[in-house]
């Protein structure tokens, strides 16, 4: 069997891990908020339409944030078309998903909606067809006590106490030309900064995140970090990364080797922030909003799955069924993640419910988890505390990941070591996040965690199926989900682990 060791030292700590480095992401984007988590007349819905089985669901999974409402769908929204009476609101064609957009869920029904979830809203302003005077006035109207026309009218609309919304996203992928009015990182830099600059007078409390780039694969990528910093940098907090995984070449080896180009992208993003800074000679460091990464291809790269024909309402696009194998590198990034906690300060899963998602509803009918709820829930429940700069000895295999972006295919060589880990503590235990990436073999782990006296295992759960093609269903929902980890031995105080083959694991230990 192979051996590997993972040691770690609680006094040696990376960085503490945000509460917003376990959010999601909703976007009005085929069935994710209608037939997803508003839902008029379903059994479980609430006065509102919310659905409760979402709700019940989601509270399961644990985001703490929850960005809202593009995607790319913000880059041509009209925030008023979704306030006021509903029988009054505009439908509207969307050009980001060729959809019929009808507005009855809107800015207030999503802080509602974040209200009965005990969620953070995060919110995005359309920098695409509009600029900073449409994104100051949606601060004005959200977090405005009174007194004013924008902040009078949510009081008119029934929504007397401001919303109070901290965090904003200064647009979304700017850099894409599939994105409604896409810039020039120059375009984007100068109304994103205008923005910033009108939206924090209104609210000086507000955090901002500028749009990074919408992947490491953009041929702009690395310029376009620098040149929207360069203007943005003193206006913003946080520069936002996208990333989702594919296995496009049915390559499961590369496949979940592909989460170490997020610690490379997190790792270049920030370099490339900490030499805008050292250009001014700043100790401001800017922190990074991963606000949108997940396993994503099947649904990718097929017009009839991402656009039906005739404008439809809430189309079932994007609909990705995700497989055991996609939990097991979904359960990789949120390892990258959790060992940049110094850094990403937030993260959103994109995206909640349906479309490429977490949660999957049958409009009218029950919600069930996808594989790649099982990660982020533990991640979410385990992962609070104080990263630990864990030494991981594991052998390591070669991978070359296929990266398609348009015209710029790329070819990744990785060295992946077979085990990736990430290491937690808090005040009662720690929580180790382990991924065996080995196809054919076990992996024995030894524990050495030193300046915690004697720890005993208190939870260890394996994810794991005999088919990494295995999905759940409507009909079969818990086919994929975690079981006790049997591979757990303590003798003399020491403590070794049992990783099987393809198998993602957490385990905790206590005083
Ligand atoms: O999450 C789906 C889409 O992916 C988002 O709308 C966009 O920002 C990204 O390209």
């Amino acid at each position: 069997m192979r051996q590997a060791s993972i040691t770690f030292d609680r006094a040696f700590a990376i960085g503490d891990t945000d509460p917003r480095l376990f959010g999601a992401f909703v976007e009005h984007l085929g069935r994710c908020v209608y037939g997803g988590l508003y839902e008029p007349g379903h059994p479980t819905a609430d006065k509102r339409g919310f659905r409760k089985d979402v709700l019940d669901l989601v509270k399961e999974l644990g985001p703490t944030i929850m960005r809202y409402p593009g995607g790319n769908f913000v880059s041509g929204y009209n925030w008023e078309d979704g306030v006021g009476p509903v029988k009054d609101r505009p439908a509207r064609l969307d050009l980001a998903w060729f959809s019929n957009e009808p507005n009855s869920f809107g800015t207030n029904e999503f802080i509602d909606w974040c209200k009965a979830a005990k969620i953070e809203p995060m919110l995005a302003v359309n920098l695409g067809t509009r600029d900073g005077d449409a994104a100051r006035n949606l601060v004005e109207y959200c977090n405005h006590p009174s007194g004013t026309a924008w902040s009078d009218l949510r009081i008119k609309h029934g929504w007397k106490k401001p919303h109070d919304v901290k965090f904003w996203c200064l647009g979304n992928e700017m850099d894409g030309p599939w994105q409604m009015e896409h810039k020039t990182a120059t375009e984007y830099g100068r109304v994103a900064h205008e923005a910033a600059k009108m939206m924090r007078w209104i609210d000086p409390s507000i955090e901002l995140a500028a749009c990074g780039s919408s992947g490491r694969n953009m041929p702009t990528y690395g310029r376009w970090e620098d040149d929207v910093l360069e203007h943005t940098f003193d206006q913003v907090e946080f520069i936002s990364l996208h990333t989702y995984f594919n296995n496009y070449a049915s390559d499961t080896k590369a496949f979940l080797a592909s989460p170490d180009l997020m610690d490379q992208f997190i790792e270049e993003v920030v370099a490339i922030s900490d030499a805008v800074a050292a250009r001014r000679r700043s100790d401001k460091r800017i922190m990074l909003s991963f606000d949108e990464w997940n396993v994503w291809y099947r649904t990718r790269r097929v017009r009839a799955d991402r656009v039906k024909e005739g404008w439809p309402v809430a189309p079932p696009i994007l609909e990705e069924i995700y497989s055991m194998e996609d939990a097991l590198v979904f359960g990789g990034a949120c390892i990258s993640l959790l060992n940049h906690a110094d850094r990403v300060k937030a993260a959103c899963l994109a995206q909640l419910v349906n479309v490429i998602a977490p949660i999957m509803t049958e409009t009218g009918g029950p919600a069930w988890r996808q594989t790649i709820f099982w990660p982020f829930a533990q991640m979410s429940r385990l992962g609070r505390g104080s990263v630990l700069k864990a030494i991981v000895k594991s052998e390591s295999y070669q991978a070359s990941y296929y990266d398609p972006r348009g015209k710029h295919d790329l070819f990744y060589p990785i060295d992946a070591p077979y085990l990736k880990a990430s290491v937690v503590s808090d005040d009662k235990g720690v929580s180790l996040f382990l991924l065996n990436r080995d196809l054919e073999g076990a992996i024995n782990v030894a524990v050495d965690a030193r300046g915690f006296g004697k720890l005993k295992v208190t939870e260890a759960t394996e994810l794991r199926h005999s088919d990494l093609k295995a999905v759940n269903s409507k009909k079969e929902p818990l086919k994929v989900k975690p079981a006790t980890l049997k591979g757990v031995s303590t003798k003399s105080d020491r403590i070794t682990l049992e990783l099987q083959p393809a198998s993602w694991n957490v385990i905790r230990l206590e005083g």
